[in-house]
């Protein structure tokens, strides 16, 4: 198999990367390293280049035949969405058609979609299944509401087969630390924990303790990475099967608020973790937990990591590994 990974020097991508590797496929990556990492591409070709780049896309379909696309590279921060909705609506919406149409016009006719909770705004109920309503809250969720819609259009006019995986809360790293969260700036709540329990950071803000939900902090469904990068290789063989275009919600089905994250990873790193109460964050909603009924039984999807305690312990591997400076001087700095 002959797979184009869009976005695979990323944080889900170079998990992608690493798993398609492994199961025999040829990889190629294609990513502007605007946030992503070249050395995080452990396998295959790369290919330095945008979606935007017509041209490139062109050039690159030709020199090879590639039986799918995965597309990982986007804009992820719900709150940058609503400050820059150009950005948004420009690398989300615009460079993804155009990949989209390049597509067409090479005749590469399967596509793996990296979509998210955000589709469907505030909660109508949880955990939420594919048939809630969606009606997304903030630019970055309507931006990827607008491709889902797109792409049952394409298939519709076209025959494009495409899978929206629809992740909850992506978490962790690489078990055997080869890979792992490296953003910049880190906006996510389990790797900023981390970042202060090895000292990177001096407190985590907890952002609202007001919500509906039994401590008042919110509740996330955190789902691990390679847990997400093997629901894509369910949705590819699927795909190559010749099975029609789908939609899943990819969670674990249980909730965790902010305040338990904290608790975990302070049981986890033996290490207390500073707290500062802040305000609300713009757009987020008290609960967001995925029925993921449907993966289980169309793709065949079980997680294999499930559990909250051993997410955050790859992911505490992981932040050591790239930090042990900061981590040796935390250990000299503690009292004994
Ligand atoms: N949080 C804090 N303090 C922080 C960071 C986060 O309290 O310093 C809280 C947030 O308010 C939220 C929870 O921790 O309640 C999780 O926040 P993240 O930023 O880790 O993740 P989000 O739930 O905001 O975002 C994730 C994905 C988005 C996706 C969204 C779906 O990263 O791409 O889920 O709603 F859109």
């Amino acid at each position: 198999m002959n797979v184009l990974v869009v976005g695979g020097a990323g944080y889900i991508g170079s998990h992608m990367v690493w798993l398609l590797a492994q199961r025999g496929a040829r990889v190629v990556t294609l990513d502007n390293l605007s946030s992503g990492h070249r050395d995080a591409v452990l396998a295959g070709q790369f290919v330095h280049g945008d979606i935007a780049d017509r041209n490139l896309l062109d050039r690159l379909f030709r020199s090879q035949r590639f039986d799918a696309v995965m597309h990982f590279a986007s804009c992820i921060q719900v709150g940058e969405s609503s400050r820059e909705p150009i950005k948004y609506y420009q690398n989300n919406v615009v460079n993804t058609l155009n990949l989209l149409n390049a597509m067409h016009a090479h005749g590469v006719g399967r596509f793996i979609f990296s979509s998210t909770a955000a589709v469907f705004g505030e909660p109508e109920y949880v955990p939420i299944d594919e048939m809630h309503r969606r009606e997304p809250i903030n630019p970055y969720g309507r931006t990827k509401l607008m491709i889902e819609q797109a792409l049952a259009d394409y298939d519709a006019a076209y025959g494009l087969k495409s899978v929206c995986l629809r992740y909850f809360n992506a978490a962790g790293a690489h078990p055997e630390g080869l890979l792992g969260e490296r953003h910049e700036p880190e906006t996510h709540l389990i790797p900023l924990v981390l970042q202060v329990a090895s000292g990177r950071r001096p407190h985590v803000t907890v952002f609202g303790r007001d919500y509906d939900t039994p401590d008042g902090t919110c509740i996330r469904d955190y789902v691990h990475v390679l847990d997400l990068a093997e629901a894509h290789w369910l949705a590819l063989l699927q795909l190559m099967d010749g099975a029609g275009s789908a939609a899943y919600n990819l969670g674990n089905g249980s909730g965790f608020s902010v305040q338990e994250v904290i608790g975990a990873t302070q049981r986890i790193c033996r290490r207390e973790i500073p707290v500062r109460d802040g305000p609300r964050r713009d757009g987020d909603p008290a609960r967001l937990v995925a029925d993921a009924t449907l993966a289980g039984s169309l793709l065949d999807w079980t997680p294999l990591y499930p559990d909250i305690e051993t997410i955050i312990a790859h992911a505490w591997d992981w932040e050591r590994r790239m930090h042990p400076v900061s981590e040796l001087l935390r250990s000299l700095l503690e009292p004994t």
